[in-house]
């Protein structure tokens, strides 16, 4: 309306001086060309005056507006327009004022918001500052984290050591890739499978312990792709979510190749412990046969064997003569000579090479064969016994194949067996020339008194006898035999004036008689006799009741060799023609022995004679017989 009005307003006041122009216009063109100019000059003038007059009128509110405008623009709301020409321009000062107003309280509304958002930028900025902070952190945390977790990468790949996790039912969840250079499976061939089906049973065991917390350490065997063991030794720690077990991670060492080197050590270790051993037993007894017997248990018990022999070889007959058998099977029977081929023996004798034989090829008794098949010996190892580049022998030993491992050992055995074989065979030939010496000096002696000559030899036949019957070994019947035939050697160290004395003796010469088994003793103590026949030698005469000499022992404080020489020394001498008398008859000596029983003889032995006389009296017939003939 008011825009309307305005321009109405405008429209007439321009119409107005269009009207003029036009009337001056027409006033031009209707007046003479002499007033023209001054006409003209008249209407430029009232233009002019009108144009100035209205220019200013309809231009004052419009300044007064742009002033406003500009005011306000720069910010000073608080102006205030004042137009009063016009209703239409009082209108639009107040609604301009009123436009000032509501622009005023939006542009301090907008203040407090842009402040308030300029706070808010500000903390942003500050929290942005934090967060790029906080991210160049993260940043090089996160660097940090890569780099570890390369190190920690690299470090489980190129670790020595197999590293793995496997869950609770053992299946293998993790593996590094060292187990390819270990056991030639791939991680991927091995992840989802049990950890059961790459080690051996034992393990297994120890495996389910580890689970259990039983142990956390121990040797574990792998077995690799092709079935070979890899041994190693495996810490495990056990893995825990909310403290129940949800599986282990181990880390295994390959220590096979260490495993090899210490075993290797101890079998050498061994081997020099049982050669030690064996080297014990050679000097540990006087009987070579009792050492040997030794030595074939040693070796037995060392290579695990059922059978172990020692036999002799006889080059003439080309045999092989059983000396010893040791082992759980040494009380079944097996050939006491054998013979080998002529191939086997040229290896053995010739060429002295250890041999190695089907069981089923060497000659041994039938009934043993099932047994050694049943043990799972196949094999016997026959190792030549060579002394001075001979071999004299040979040490069998029956095994399982895998015995050649044990070779250096054998040869060292039987080495040292060869030695000591020799050796004894030696010290049996010097000390068999010894006593062969005594004994030819005791002949002798006693070839000196036709009444004692044979005495010893009797007395050594009659104490073999009672052996027998009192079930003595073999072993102390050959000791009663060299004690008997030794038994007053001693005799040797007293004057002929003494002992061939016809008719009684002076106390002092009997004295001197009773010091005969002092005598005997010291000069058979250099040949190293078993301790038995220097015991039963040196107290022949003591007695039962302690009336004895030298020591006058009594009971079972004397040796029963030394009571069975008692015996059979007065059975002879009893039986024996002297100068001055004639000898008994075997009964009336039996009588004697009976009389003194309990008293001068030991009660046993003297029930042993009568035993051997009621049962085999021809025995001591001969014995008595045999040395009258001699003496005649
Ligand atoms: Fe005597
Ligand atoms: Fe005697």
């Amino acid at each position: 309306m008011f825009k309307r009005n305005y321009n109405t307003r405008i429209f007439f006041v321009l119409f107005g001086i269009s009207v003029i122009v036009f009337s001056l216009s027409l006033a031009y063109f209707l007046s003479g060309f002499e007033n023209r100019v001054f006409i003209g000059g008249i209407i430029l003038l009232i233009s002019l005056g009108l144009s100035s007059f209205l220019s200013k009128k309809l231009s004052e509110p419009i300044e007064k507006l742009n002033e406003a405008v500009k005011r306000i623009s720069r910010g000073d709301f608080d102006y205030q327009l004042n137009i009063t020409d016009s209703k239409e321009l009082r209108e639009l000062s107040e609604n301009f004022n009123s436009m000032a107003r509501d622009l005023s309280q939006s542009y301090k509304k907008l203040k407090e918001q842009t402040e308030s958002l300029i706070q808010q930028n500000e903390e942003l900025q500050e929290f942005n500052a934090e967060l790029e902070a906080s991210y160049e952190q993260l940043e090089a945390l996160t660097h940090e984290l890569e780099i570890s977790e390369r190190k920690y990468r690299l470090l489980v790949e190129n670790i020595r050591d197999i590293l793995w996790v496997t869950d609770k039912n053992f299946i293998i969840e993790f593996v590094n890739s060292r187990v390819i250079r270990y056991l030639n499976y791939t991680p991927h061939e091995l992840i989802g499978k049990s950890i059961f089906e790459i080690v051996d049973e034992d393990s297994r065991e120890i495996l389910k312990n580890m689970m259990e917390g039983k142990i956390n350490f121990s040797e574990i065997n792998f077995k690799s792709k092709e079935g070979l063991l890899v041994i190693t030794e495996t810490y495990v720690k056990r893995l825990k979510i909310d403290e129940e077990v949800v599986g282990i991670q181990g880390i295994s060492r390959d220590i096979t190749e260490i495993y090899y080197v210490k075993k290797q050590i101890a079998e050498k270790n061994n081997e020099i412990l049982a050669i030690s051993d064996v080297g014990k037993l050679l000097t540990s007894g006087s009987d070579i046969k009792e050492v040997l017997n030794n030595i074939v248990e040693k070796v037995a018990e060392l290579l695990n064997s059922p059978l172990c022999t020692i036999r002799e070889y006889n080059p003439y007959f080309h045999k092989f003569v059983l000396l010893v058998k040791g082992g759980e099977l040494k009380d079944y029977p097996v050939s006491e000579e054998i013979k080998l081929s002529e191939e086997d023996i040229n290896e053995l004798v010739n060429l002295k090479e250890i041999k190695i034989k089907d069981i089923e090829e060497f000659p041994c008794s039938e009934k043993i064969t099932p047994i050694f098949a049943a043990k799972d010996v196949y094999s016997v190892v026959i190792v030549p016994l060579i002394f001075r580049n001979e071999t004299k022998g040979i040490l069998t030993v029956w095994t399982a194949t895998n015995t050649v491992k044990n070779m250096s050992l054998l040869r060292s055995i039987a080495s040292a067996v060869s030695v000591a074989i020799e050796n004894s065979k030696l010290y049996d030939e010097i000390k068999k020339v010894y006593i062969k010496t005594i004994e030819a000096l005791a002949y002798a002696m006693e070839a000196k008194d036709l009444y004692t000559k044979g005495h010893s030899m009797r007395v050594s036949q009659y104490a073999v006898l009672i052996g027998e019957y009192m079930g003595f070994s073999r072993e102390k019947i050959e000791q009663l035999r060299i004690a008997g035939i030794l038994h007053d050697i001693g005799k040797i160290g007293i004057s002929d004036t003494i002992l061939l004395k016809k008719g009684k003796l002076l106390e002092e010469e009997y004295n001197v008689i009773k010091s005969h088994p002092e005598i005997s003793k010291k000069i058979l103590m250099p040949i190293d006799l078993p301790k038995e026949i220097l015991e039963a030698i040196s107290k022949h005469h003591e007695r039962y009741d302690g009336k004895g000499y030298p020591y006058g022992l009594k009971g079972e404080e004397i040796p029963i060799e030394a009571a069975i020489l008692g015996v059979t020394d007065a059975f002879d001498a009893m039986t024996s023609d002297r100068a001055y008398r004639k000898g008994m008859t075997i009964e009336e000596a039996i009588n004697e022995l009976l009389k003194y029983k309990g008293t001068q003889f030991h009660p046993e032995v003297v029930d042993a004679f009568i035993s051997l006389y009621m049962n085999e009296k021809h025995r001591l017939e001969e014995i008595k017989n045999q040395v009258f003939s001699n003496a005649s």
